[in-house]
């Protein structure tokens, strides 16, 4: 019986290669899976044109598998709840998707009885890394294909692959840009943007093109860190994603421009469209300013990093990244209310207000006016003592940091 290799199936030229190549040089039945983690927001194709070519290109089955609510539900809102933004920055759009059609990918190996799954991937990325550690974190079984790694053919080459065995492609050999996306944003790499000091084209762009001259306002709920409602509307969390890219995205709001460092040693300019991701974020963050007790911020702070990290190195299935979500879910009990966000056309955004059932900002204790309820003279003694190391040192070694006497 021929191997079963069950493969992450895009439909661009890459992946509609990989199956006729897997049959043609490894002779392994291929069954092809779509997983619709929000890529089709701008797209003109149905599926019905993609399991055409996944049919015609040699496929034995195709399977579409609608992952959006899930993505959003179980994914997403970890990236909020973990305020995560790798190297400061790049919200994991692509980061993010990866896990979810592992997920599927080994489901649906399971359901066809496969001894193998096969991504698309090229040996220069991080999607390599996610799908391969993703699937044996999940499956330790399986084996995993890479054929485009192994293939070595550069994009002209995989044009005249797809001519020779009449696969019905769109791309053309002069295609620029290679396009990541899902419903927390998109990916944009190639073309003039390998060479950073270019500044990015509008051409590829599509969520963050400026279509209003008018500033937006919105406020955002949330409930134990998860938002819920939008100018008091309620929502799923997919559908909540989607106003708020289109929203937010319309006054051009949303664009990243950043060198990253990959996983594989190698810099690279990437440009991220993503204005509810870095909305919502934000909005989250912000609220915690208003009702988490300080040393519980400032742990979470430094552990946010290492989760973003994770998340970006594959390591969504692992037992640190896990034991970070549990840390986390204990953080967001309280985190609930309202975050006010202005968005200023071309690309400015402020958030104008917060508010919240338990916050820990206490009006008596912050005001200066009559309704001051903190008692002054107690700090007296916890300031002298606060800085009773510091003065002892001044006293006996430190006199050094006094302005000299003038000459
Ligand atoms: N560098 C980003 C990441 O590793 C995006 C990669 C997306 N791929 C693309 N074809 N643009 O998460």
């Amino acid at each position: 019986m021929k191997k079963r290799v069950v493969l992450a199936y895009s439909g661009g030229l890459d992946t509609s290669v990989a199956v006729r190549w897997m049959i043609d040089e490894w002779d392994v039945e291929v069954i092809c899976v779509l997983v619709n983690v929000g890529q089709d927001a701008d797209t003109t194709e149905s599926f019905d044109d993609i399991r055409a070519r996944a049919l015609g290109s040699g496929a034995t089955d195709f399977v579409v598998i609608d992952a959006r609510e899930e993505m959003a539900d179980e994914f997403c809102s970890r990236a909020i709840t973990a305020n995560a933004r790798y190297e400061g920055k790049y919200p994991l759009v692509s980061a993010l998707s990866r896990p979810v059609i592992v997920r599927h990918l080994v489901d649906q190996a399971r359901a066809f009885n496969a001894q193998a799954v096969a991504h698309g991937c090229t040996g220069k990325g991080n999607d390599q890394v996610r799908f391969e550690v993703g699937v044996h974190a999940l499956a330790p079984d399986l084996e995993v294909l890479a054929p485009v790694r192994n293939w070595g053919m550069s994009r002209g080459d995989s044009v005249d692959y797809a001519m020779k065995w009449d696969i019905p492609i769109k791309a053309t050999r002069d295609k620029i840009y290679s396009i990541d996306e899902n419903l927390w944003g998109r990916a944009v790499e190639c073309g003039e943007m390998e060479d950073p000091w270019n500044e990015p084209p509008e051409e590829p762009m599509t969520l963050t093109r400026v279509r209003t001259e008018r500033a937006v306002e919105m406020t955002i709920s949330f409930v134990a860190g998860r938002p819920v409602a939008v100018d008091g509307v309620a929502m799923s969390l997919a559908d909540l994603i989607g106003y708020v890219n289109h929203a937010a995205g319309a006054t051009g709001f949303g664009r990243i421009d950043m060198v990253e460092n990959r996983r594989v040693g190698i810099k690279s300019r990437e440009v991220y469209e993503c204005p509810a991701a870095l909305a919502l974020i934000a909005a989250h963050s912000d609220l915690e300013d208003l009702v988490l007790e300080r040393d519980l911020a400032r742990e979470k702070a430094r552990l946010e990093i290492r989760w973003a990290e994770l998340v970006y190195d594959g390591m969504w299935f692992s037992p640190l990244k896990e034991a970070i979500d549990a840390f986390i879910d204990e953080t967001q009990q309280h985190v609930t209310g309202d975050v006010r966000i202005r968005f200023s056309p071309p690309g400015a955004m402020r958030i104008t207000g917060r508010r919240a059932p338990a916050p820990l900002y206490d009006y008596g204790l912050a005001t200066y006016d009559e309704h001051d309820t903190f008692k002054h003279a107690d700090s007296e003694g916890f300031v002298k003592i606060y800085g009773l190391g510091v003065k002892t040192w001044a006293a006996r070694q430190g006199a050094k940091n006094a302005t000299p006497p003038r000459q």
